[in-house]
């Protein structure tokens, strides 16, 4: 492998991403890194059907919503109709949280981090895995966060915006983030269901009651200072960040109110659109347009939320998004692979780009 030095001399082209690291830009601007996708290791499936989550006509169900199907085979052939190149990979709510005591919880945490392990061992250049912490039992969450990073080489890892009722910003979760800090890892966070499940009135609570929870949690972060403390972690909230680019003014506007705290308008917006967002289900023009005009080019993150949607859906979904955002050709280069090169920067070595 020539160095980045040799191929400057071989004048092979580089790409600078926005944190300034360069690498050799062989990736054109279609090429899609798809940072939210799902596996769904067998091992997790049998836990929750023993856990009691329903079954109807041979279907699981969590938060009212159909577990799909789901293979290593399936994921790959399907990332290679939807033209996806590389997807991390991360397991959807509930996480582990379902189960009610530590050791068990790290027990399934640890067997299915492995599997991923094995998942991203058997296509080094497709797949990469985030890692999937036992909260809210969280000594033992750091453990499995510096096992995932350090042992196993995972590319980044999961969280949720709440687990079992506590959210990002809980004083309780300061070990998650000093440890996220001391390695700059980044971080993508997913949905989960918020306790108060009885106002998605029996509907299925993604369709709602997750985007509303990304905001939740993207508040939580501003309100108890967690972003103030660690603002250089690299995160990315899901769907577009759920309401946050339509809500985010209502927000700041209230935390400045004198007994909320009396944040600066103007800081607290910053801190707001401080982060990544990915495009899952958000690829609308009126979501483009607003996610644009919210955080610009450089923090916007292709996703599919593959098995979780049809893949027809995925399929229109990524073809609209260069036309309902008004995407230039470099910018799509930025939405599909530079800004989460920028996110995860272990990619770059998985692709041997450096
Ligand atoms: C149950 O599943 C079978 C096989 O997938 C399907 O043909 C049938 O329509 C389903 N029934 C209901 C009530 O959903
Ligand atoms: C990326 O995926 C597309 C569609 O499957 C394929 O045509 C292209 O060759 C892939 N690029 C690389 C560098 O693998
Ligand atoms: C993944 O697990 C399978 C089945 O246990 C095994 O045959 C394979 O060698 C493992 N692959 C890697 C890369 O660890
Ligand atoms: C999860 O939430 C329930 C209900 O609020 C509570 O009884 C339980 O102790 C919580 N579990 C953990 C591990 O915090
Ligand atoms: C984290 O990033 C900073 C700034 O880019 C760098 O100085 C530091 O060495 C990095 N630390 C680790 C553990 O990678
Ligand atoms: C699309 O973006 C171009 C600049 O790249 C701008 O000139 C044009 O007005 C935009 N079109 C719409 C419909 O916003």
């Amino acid at each position: 492998m020539p160095s980045l030095l040799q191929k400057l001399l071989l004048g092979i082209p580089l790409a600078c991403l926005a944190s300034g690291h360069c690498i050799a830009d062989s990736l054109d601007s279609n090429y899609k890194i798809d940072v939210h996708s799902h596996a769904v290791p067998s091992i997790w499936r049998e836990e929750l059907v023993s856990a009691g989550f329903p079954v109807k006509n041979g279907t699981l169900y969590t938060d009212g919503f159909p577990v799909a199907d789901w293979t290593l085979d399936s994921h790959i052939s399907t990332m290679d109709s939807l033209g996806v190149n590389y997807s991390t990979i991360s397991v959807s709510a509930p996480g582990v949280f379902f189960l009610k005591e530590a050791q068990k919880a790290k027990s399934l945490a640890r067997s299915i981090n492995l599997q991923l392990h094995n998942y991203t061992g058997t296509h080094p250049t497709r797949l990469g895995a985030l890692c999937l912490l036992p909260l809210p039992y969280v000594d033992e969450a750091v453990e499995e966060l510096k096992f995932c990073l350090d042992t196993l080489g995972f590319v980044g890892v999961g969280l949720f915006t709440n687990a079992n009722g506590t959210y990002l910003g809980d004083k309780s979760f300061d070990p998650i983030f000093s440890a996220l800090d001391a390695r700059n890892a980044s971080v993508f966070v997913h949905p989960a269901s918020p306790d108060c499940t009885s106002v998605a009135g029996g509907w299925p609570i993604p369709m709602t009651g997750y985007p509303f929870d990304t905001v939740r949690a993207i508040e939580s972060m501003l309100l108890t200072g967690r972003r103030a403390q660690y603002p250089d972690i690299k995160m990315i909230f899901a769907h577009g960040g759920g309401a946050i680019p339509y809500l985010a003014s209502r927000i700041a506007g209230m935390a400045s109110l004198p007994w909320l705290g009396g944040l600066s308008v103007p800081e607290s917006l910053a801190q707001l659109a401080g982060y990544y967002f990915d495009t899952a289900a958000s690829t609308s023009a009126i979501q483009l347009t607003a996610l644009k005009s919210f955080v610009g080019t450089d923090q916007i993150v292709t996703g599919t939320d593959y098995p979780y949607v049809p893949v027809s859906q995925a399929l229109s979904g990524l073809a609209a998004i260069e036309g309902n955002g008004n995407f230039t050709t470099g910018e799509m280069g930025k939405i599909n692979n530079l800004n989460a090169l920028t996110i995860f920067p272990r990619i770059i070595n998985a692709l041997k780009l450096n």
